[in-house]
């Protein structure tokens, strides 16, 4: 078979959030990638209806991105992260902060959106302590949040099998309540009509558990992976102002959302509020070498800009903070963006997204659809009794059809590059269609 891997040994990899004795009996392997499409094992094209895991925004194999690896991997391969420095990510962090609205003006840099997650967290508990207001130690999260798989993402975060088998995670945290709402918000187009009460939730808690012993919100402005969840019409604003009222940080997950997937830079442009923190990943690199930016305010820079200048003021960090490799990655995918327009191209597709997305609504077992910008989701019914077997049968036979998808649950999400045009969307759910048709 051409592209077949040199083995025939799939044993030894231990795979990634994926039903392991499944594939390996029936692997699903991709061997190349150009602009909407891969290319899989067995030579058939296959659309990218998920920009890979929602970090391929501008498309697969952009030369200027490619090209910017080998150069810097041969010009400067590593630099010392900590108490050295390249001239590239200073570069790439003011560019960043350039994009982004005008108050989150420093960034930090990571290697993954979980490395986001922690690093934001423990931004916004040491802000307050070296505020002397230590004393805030609590987090909120919030049912269904994804904020990647370390301790503390998986802590605020809110899907059940991704913390159940962890023990007692950290201490301190609360969930507010998810904004799912079939009942009054199915097949919504865009930003649901009912829900900025969900917001009230968080008074609740605070309540609870006194205001002053909480450090920080967390929440995905529009939650991805646990199925795309739409914020309700001024629900993130009513949370803005609630962490106001209390002086608690709010801090938006954006490791989707960010570089252009809603038709705007950020979801923080798109929704027009402004939180503490914002973290990114993904379409920072377009998903090409691992990368993560953290946004803050000034505020919480200068909190910890004090004391003798020659000591270290926050002891966090990674060996690959600000890679040059990555760092040249993101500033070559910076250029395509630009150029190309593609952080605002969203908005001019999200009119055709919309409408060939719902025309799926009277297909079997379909439940629910979802979008906002370049993001659609079908919710299914669940079979009764095997749930998630209904969306998994669907994305092998899409797959198959020459169409990747992604689920969760029962959940079809999609997320295609930035890229895409509008014939492609019409092939991705006539696809789609076919698919839903025949799945039992
Ligand atoms: C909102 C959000 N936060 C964090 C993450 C974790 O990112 P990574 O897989 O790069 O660690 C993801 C990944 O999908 C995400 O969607």
């Amino acid at each position: 078979m051409a592209g077949a891997p040199a083995t025939n040994n799939l044993e030894a990899f231990w795979m990634p959030f994926t039903a392991n004795r499944q594939f390996k009996a029936a692997p699903r392997m991709m061997v190349s990638a150009e602009g909407m499409y891969y290319r899989s094992a067995d030579g058939r094209a296959v659309l990218d209806g998920t920009a890979g895991l929602w970090c391929c925004n501008a498309g697969h194999a952009r030369p200027r991105i490619v090209e910017a690896l080998g150069k810097q991997a041969a010009e400067l391969d590593y630099a010392p992260a900590f108490q050295m420095g390249h001239p590239k990510v200073f570069e790439l962090a003011a560019r960043l902060v350039a994009n982004m609205v005008p108050g989150l003006d420093h960034v930090f840099f990571t290697n993954s959106g979980s490395e986001s997650v922690e690093t934001g967290l423990k931004m916004a508990l040491a802000y307050h302590r070296a505020r002397g207001e230590g004393g805030r130690f609590r987090l909120i999260g919030r049912e269904r949040g994804y904020h990647g798989v370390n301790f503390g993402g998986i802590s605020v975060g809110g899907i059940v099998n991704n913390r159940k088998m962890f023990g007692t995670l950290l201490t301190g945290v609360d969930h507010m309540r998810s904004t799912h709402d079939l009942e009054r918000n199915a097949f919504s187009r865009g930003e649901p009509e009912h829900g900025a009460d969900f917001a009230d939730d968080l008074t609740r808690i605070l309540a609870l558990h006194d205001p002053s012993t909480v450090a920080a919100v967390i929440v995905e402005p529009v939650a991805g992976s646990t199925g795309v969840l739409i914020p309700p019409q001024g629900y993130l604003k009513r949370l803005r102002e609630i962490c106001d009222q209390h002086g608690i940080l709010l801090i938006f997950d954006e490791v989707i959302t960010g570089f252009g997937r809603l038709g705007a830079p950020f979801a923080v442009d798109y929704f027009g509020v402004e939180p503490d923190i914002v973290l990114t990943a993904k379409g920072l690199t377009n998903g090409v070498v691992p990368m993560g930016a953290v946004f803050v305010q000034k505020k919480i820079y200068d909190a910890f800009m004090q004391g003798p200048d020659y000591l270290i003021e926050f002891f966090h960090g990674y060996t690959y903070s600000g890679n040059p490799v990555a760092t040249a990655a993101a500033l070559a995918t910076l250029d395509t963006y630009e150029d190309e327009g593609l952080l605002t191209r969203a908005a001019d597709l999200a009119q055709h997204w919309e409408d060939a997305l719902h025309s799926l609504r009277d297909l079997p077992h379909v439940i629910d659809i979802r979008n906002l910008g370049l993001i659609g989701a079908i919710e299914l019914e669940p079979i009764a009794g095997e749930p998630t077997r209904r969306a998994f049968d669907a994305f092998v036979r899409a797959f198959e059809s020459g169409l990747l998808i992604r689920t969760t649950g029962d959940i079809i999400a999609l997320s295609p590059p930035l890229i895409i045009e509008t014939s492609e969307i019409d092939q991705l759910f006539e696809t789609l269609t076919a698919v839903l048709k025949a799945v039992d």
